[in-house]
């Protein structure tokens, strides 16, 4: 049985003190049950650390450098990132990717120095509107799988957690249908299970991201292969994010 995992992507919001009362909204008003994870931005990332120590609210962080220190100016190390407290990162958001450069190459050297500091990894791929509408999504997709699981072994892939993320879907309020996701989310699953084993694919989790809230949050994870969500705009506010979180409550 694969558990239900919910993660929160702040984005570039939020002061200390904003996201100390979101965090705290969370922590009084929320349950549970379900893996919950919130990346706030860097600047936050000690505050709310302290904030959600010996909760079961995990703390991640939405990118990092390739490299563990030296001159490189304005990234952040995973040592650093642990030093925080910090469990967890996103690698390979289509933001990072399309304005950011970041290739599958940058990708899979993130998510290797990443899985080397013990941090799991919450890996994103997604295909634009022009490959969906070229009929190329499938292709692009299995394509960012292989590329971004470089030298990963099969043992290594139990801390990594896929967010597929139609980038057509992200902050634009369209969500794919749940059938759409979830067929996409089967050529992920089957494409793990060529190159790994039938059973990395039947245990690796897949989010499914792009304008995931509390009125479409049910239908997606109804799906076979829809196993979390990755939440932007809706994880700002406890009011959106809780009900999410507790999709099944
Ligand atoms: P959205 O963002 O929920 O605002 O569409 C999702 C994401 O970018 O992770």
């Amino acid at each position: 049985m694969r558990i239900s995992y919910m993660a929160g992507n702040w984005k570039m919001n939020y002061t200390r003190s904003e996201a100390l009362s979101l965090v705290k909204e969370l922590l009084d008003n929320g349950s549970f049950k379900n893996k919950i994870l919130i990346a706030p931005p860097f600047t936050v990332l000690e505050a709310v650390a302290g904030a959600v120590k010996g909760t079961d609210l995990i703390l991640g962080a939405q990118n990092m450098s390739t490299n563990e220190s030296g001159a490189h100016t304005g990234e952040i190390s995973p040592l650093m990132l642990k030093d925080l407290g910090v469990k967890a990162v996103i690698l390979g958001h289509s933001e990072r990717r399309s304005i950011y450069g970041e290739t599958d190459k940058i990708v899979n050297t993130k998510i290797h120095l990443a899985l080397k500091h013990s941090l799991d990894v919450i890996f994103c791929i997604g295909e634009t509107l022009e490959e969906r509408e070229s009929g190329l999504a499938e292709k692009i997709v299995a394509n960012q799988v292989i590329e971004g699981l470089k030298d990963i072994s099969e043992n290594e892939l139990e801390s990594i957690t896929i967010a597929y993320e139609p980038v057509w879907a992200i902050g634009t309020g369209k969500t794919a249908t749940p059938e759409d996701a979830d067929d996409i989310h089967k050529v992920i699953r089957k494409k793990i299970g060529e190159l790994y084993s039938k059973e990395a694919a039947e245990n690796i989790i897949i989010q499914y991201g792009g304008s995931v809230k509390p009125s479409n949050v049910k239908e997606l994870m109804a799906k076979p292969n829809i196993d979390g969500a990755l939440v932007g705009g809706a994880a700002l506010k406890a009011e959106t994010f809780i009900p999410i979180m507790e999709y099944n409550k």
